[in-house]
């Protein structure tokens, strides 16, 4: 039986690490750590999101500024917004939270922040350095997949990782991440054939394609490290990952539940770029 990573407990940890490092670092630059996040439009998902996100400002004793806007915004008074926000001194981190109503491009959104205040590392200057290996920011899901990769004691060099799914905001900078830390990384995607055999060589897997169930047990090579970043609704509505996890944990190493495994860290992680935004805002 695989064991169990607890993403509440090494969540916990992480944010308490922080609480402690910027008590110290606001005796000495007498900055508290600041993040604004942005919300247009009244997703119901989105909207607990933000408060979580609030809630976890709290817990670390950062600022936290919100902004919720009408789905009918104006792309224009969205970039005034964020323009606002780059030149506050008070706001280290900006989060917008995605999706954003149709009428509004993303990516322009995106490329209108500060790349120093971009907390979620989607601003493509981030992302380039992202690639290069000279990020302030590593993405907030894929850096707390690698906290929960740490937290097993597994060694990430020279293993076989696979992740499964190639968004911009999960799959591509996960493999740069396992990159990093010198895995030997394969990105799989709904076109790759024979995902099964592909995913049975991994000694990490890390699924994030937002299919229930799609990763079954005979997918799995025996102790390996697995990590699901999905978040889906199964036939009965219940909430389940990308993994069957109950197939899963009996051919596992370690495994992550859904609900209370990647979840948790997001955020955690979240609040570890806006401390580390907070410390570049004094380094000229
Ligand atoms: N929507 C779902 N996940 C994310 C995230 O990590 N960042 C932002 N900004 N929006 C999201």
């Amino acid at each position: 039986m695989a064991e169990i990573i607890d993403g509440k407990a090494v969540a916990a940890a992480v944010k308490e690490r922080i609480r402690k490092d910027a008590i110290r670092f606001q005796k000495t630059s007498k900055i508290t750590p600041g993040l604004a996040v942005v919300l247009v439009g009244n997703d119901p998902a989105s909207k607990i999101y933000v408060r979580n996100k609030k809630k976890a400002c709290e817990e670390v004793g950062f600022k936290s500024f919100e902004y919720v806007l009408p789905a009918e915004t104006p792309e224009i008074v969205l970039l005034e917004l964020i323009d606002t926000l780059n030149r506050d001194p008070n706001i280290h981190g900006i989060l917008v939270q995605l999706p954003l109503p149709k009428h509004i491009d993303e990516d322009e959104i995106i490329a209108a922040i500060n790349p120093k205040k971009d907390v979620d590392c989607f601003h493509p200057v981030n992302v380039g350095k992202l690639v290069t290996g000279s990020a302030d920011f590593a993405p907030c899901t894929p850096a707390g997949v690698m906290e929960l990769i740490k937290s097993t004691g597994t060694e990430v060099a020279g293993k076989r990782c696979v992740v499964v799914g190639r968004s911009n905001i999960v799959g591509k900078p996960m493999a740069m991440l396992l990159l990093q830390a010198n895995g030997t990384v394969t990105i799989c995607h709904s076109k790759t054939e024979n995902l099964g055999d592909v995913c049975r060589e991994a000694d990490i897997l890390v699924a994030a394609v937002g299919k229930p169930k799609l990763i079954t047990g005979d997918m799995i090579k025996p102790g390996a490290v697995v990590i699901d970043v999905g978040m889906n609704r199964d036939a009965n509505g219940k909430l389940c990952g990308d993994v069957d996890f109950k197939a899963a944990s009996k051919v596992a190493g370690f495994i992550t539940p859904v609900p209370g495994g990647v979840g948790p860290m997001t955020i955690a992680m979240l609040m570890e770029n806006t401390y580390s935004a907070a410390k570049l805002s004094v380094v000229k």
